[in-house]
């Protein structure tokens, strides 16, 4: 198989990559900056923003599938760049499947894309998307979806797969803000109540990625679906903070904010970064003032039974994995 990914550089794309490339996938990336790990795994790259519709098209000459795994995440920045790199992006991607005749697309979701800021307990896939957004990056990543999901035809098979707070070794996003954030004794937990959430271990997200890209057919039973990933291990928030915090050797965190204040400051934060067109992530929003403080957790049933899914990395074992990578790392 030869396969294109996008985003093969970053967190999930480079495990994806990796996996790959393990089992003799030739694989070609496309991102915008050139990642040396990628090369010593002879990952060939082609350099190249999403919102460029004709060189996605190169990129994408001569492969079987698509993994579109590429995005622009983050809690706070301007409405255009999400919108380009996370709509126009997916959109060039689907033009670039045309254009190539490549029959299969699995493209990389998210599970925010149904969080209403209420609780979500075991929900399934037949959450529906929520009527508004108080974040830019749920809002694109829902509109990608639905267009990867409405683009499944006889010609071309796509799924979305819908991995939940992603960590491990080589995390650039959740691990580092939480070990920054509790190394500088700026972590507050939101509320006392025990909200559980999910996450997945970054090899169990990747595991997915192949196994529904073995099973995607046009016309098959997986293709214009949806499908959660998580390790199917709910931990309450706090506790899968804390230990995380441990695997970077830092202590618990105890002290707690009321989830009122924290959304008022969330929202007086939004107003004020946007007004004085301040730089950088506001260190409060609404989104992550609700995030926080609700439960989140998600029924992977589907995902088992479909793709044969199985989260082969348990938290324990991830969480050993992790402490000895940040045993290693200047975070
Ligand atoms: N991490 C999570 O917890 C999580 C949870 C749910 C879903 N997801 C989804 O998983 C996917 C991968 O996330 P990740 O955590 O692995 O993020 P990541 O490490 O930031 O990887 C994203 C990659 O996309 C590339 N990229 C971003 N904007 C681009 C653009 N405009 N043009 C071309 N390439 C671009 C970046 O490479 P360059 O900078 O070199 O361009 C980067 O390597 C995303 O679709 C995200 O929405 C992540």
């Amino acid at each position: 198989m030869k396969a294109l990914v996008t985003g093969g550089g970053g967190f999930l794309g480079g495990t994806i990559v990796r996996m790959l490339r393990e089992r003799g996938d030739q694989v070609r990336s496309f991102s915008r900056g050139a990642h040396p790990t990628l090369a010593a795994l002879g990952v060939e790259q082609i350099r190249g923003d999403l919102s460029k519709r004709e060189l996605l098209i190169k990129a994408a000459e001569g492969c079987d599938i698509i993994f579109h795994v590429a995005a622009k995440a983050g809690i706070w920045g301007n409405y255009d760049d999400f919108y380009s790199a996370n709509v126009t992006g997916t959109v060039n991607v689907l033009a670039a499947c045309r254009a190539n005749g490549i029959s299969r697309l699995v493209y990389t979701g998210s599970p925010s894309v149904v969080f209403d800021g209420r609780d979500v307990e075991g929900g399934d896939e037949s959450l529906p998307y929520p009527d508004s957004y108080i974040a830019h990056y749920p809002q694109t990543k829902a509109m990608a979806e639905q267009i990867v999901l409405d683009a499944d035809s006889p010609q071309m098979a796509t799924v979305s797969l819908r991995p939940h707070l992603i960590w491990g070794p080589g995390d650039n996003h959740l691990v580092p803000r939480i070990v920054s954030k509790g190394r500088a004794g700026k972590l507050r937990r939101i509320g006392r109540k025990p909200c559980l959430v999910d996450t997945v271990y970054v090899d169990n997200a990747a595991e997915a990625h192949l196994l529904a890209a073995d099973r995607l057919i046009p016309g098959g039973n997986i293709s214009g679906k949806a499908y959660f990933i998580s390790n199917g291990e709910p931990l309450p928030l706090w506790d899968m903070v804390n230990r995380i915090l441990a695997a970077a050797g830092l202590p618990p965190e105890t002290r707690s904010i009321p989830p009122r204040l924290a959304y008022a400051t969330g929202a007086a934060c939004e107003g004020l970064w946007s007004l004085l067109r301040i730089s950088g992530e506001p260190p409060m929003t609404r989104f992550v003032a609700k995030e926080l403080a609700t439960a989140h957790w998600f029924n992977i049933a589907a995902a088992r039974r479909d793709l044969g899914y199985e989260p082969r990395v348990s938290i324990r074992e991830g969480l050993l994995r992790l402490g000895q990578w940040l045993a290693t790392e200047e975070l």
